[in-house]
């Protein structure tokens, strides 16, 4: 690959890539392990639900996790559910032929593993609210998700680096939180598939620095620059972010530490030359909001050590 300063149309970087595309999906496939959702619920803790076969009704008492474990879960389901949305955003962007087309598809049906996986979990355990989330799926599904770096193919691939490492991190912390190693297993495996997933795009992403790295550097300082998580539509979402980062489970120390920063590193944004002025003047802004996040991460910190010192006096 050859090293660019005239800035590449969106169809000549999907060319350029394409060979990397191909390798990596290969490496994908001979490392991804195949996993069984139904081999991580305990289907025989399960009961028949009130309706057409008159079982019993969901009440507040059968669920056996923590409140904040449950939010959390519901975030992290209803962000999975959403997958058609999101296939239709990449195969658009990225096409469906190739190996980007093979890509998309291959990583869709993943990812259709963990929304069933989790969904079959919950139900079986009774631990949500069974209508309140089928309701909230409608809801959330009904309005769609769309990609606000649509038409740009680092911009996403920078979004989707990030993202799939915060997804990551988010299911692996409400493992956790929930108290229960069944769900921790499942929660880990789902992990498992996001890390995957994020080295991939890393990885694509990695390459472009070589072929393009203003472009790309503008990418990610874009990126980072207004980031959300893909669940950022669904109802209550900064009421359910608070409490998940109360939690511990996402917080902005977490995004600063272990997303944002081993992302940069990998792709050696602070060496990379070549850069033009825009180039540059990215990179600073990736440095600055770099501060800006270390900031706001530790007033967050010191707000929430505030909070427990509360709690634990009025206890
Ligand atoms: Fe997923
Ligand atoms: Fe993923």
């Amino acid at each position: 690959m050859r090293m660019t300063t005239t800035p590449l149309s969106q169809t000549a970087l999907l060319l350029e890539l394409e060979a990397v595309v191909e390798k990596n999906l290969d490496r994908h496939l001979s490392i991804a392990k195949e996993w069984f959702p139904h081999e991580y619920v305990p289907w025989s803790e399960g009961r028949t639900f009130d309706g057409p076969l008159g079982g019993e009704a969901w009440t507040e008492s059968d669920s056996t996790i923590p409140e904040v474990a449950r939010t959390a879960l519901i975030v992290n389901l209803l962000t999975e559910d959403n997958l058609p949305s999101y296939h239709h955003e990449i195969a658009t962007l990225f096409g469906r032929d190739g190996a980007w087309g093979t890509w998309v598809h291959r990583w869709t049906a993943e990812e259709g593993r963990h929304g069933t996986a989790i969904r079959d979990y919950l139900t079986v355990t009774r631990a949500v609210d069974p209508v309140a989330l089928e309701r909230a799926r409608m809801t959330h599904m009904s309005a769609g998700y769309e990609n606000v770096h649509g038409d740009e193919v680092l911009h996403s691939l920078a979004y989707v680096s990030f993202q799939e490492l915060a997804t990551r991190i988010s299911h692996r912390n409400t493992g956790r939180v929930t108290g229960d190693p069944a769900c921790e297993a499942l929660l880990a495996r789902v992990a498992a598939d996001e890390n995957l997933h994020m080295v991939f795009y890393r990885n694509l992403l990695g390459a472009a620095f070589e072929l393009a790295p203003s472009q790309a550097m503008r990418a990610v300082a874009d990126v980072v620059a207004d980031f959300q998580m893909p669940g950022v539509g669904i109802e209550g979402f900064a009421r359910k972010s608070v409490a998940i980062a109360l939690a511990g489970i996402y917080d902005l120390r977490l995004h600063r530490d272990e997303v944002v920063v081993p992302v940069l590193r990998q792709w050696d944004v602070f060496d990379v030359t070549g850069l033009d002025a825009d180039g540059e003047a990215a990179r600073d802004q990736i440095a600055a909001h770099l501060d800006d996040l270390e900031r706001a991460a530790s007033r967050f910190e010191e707000k929430r050590a505030a909070r427990e010192a509360r709690l634990t006096a009025r206890s």
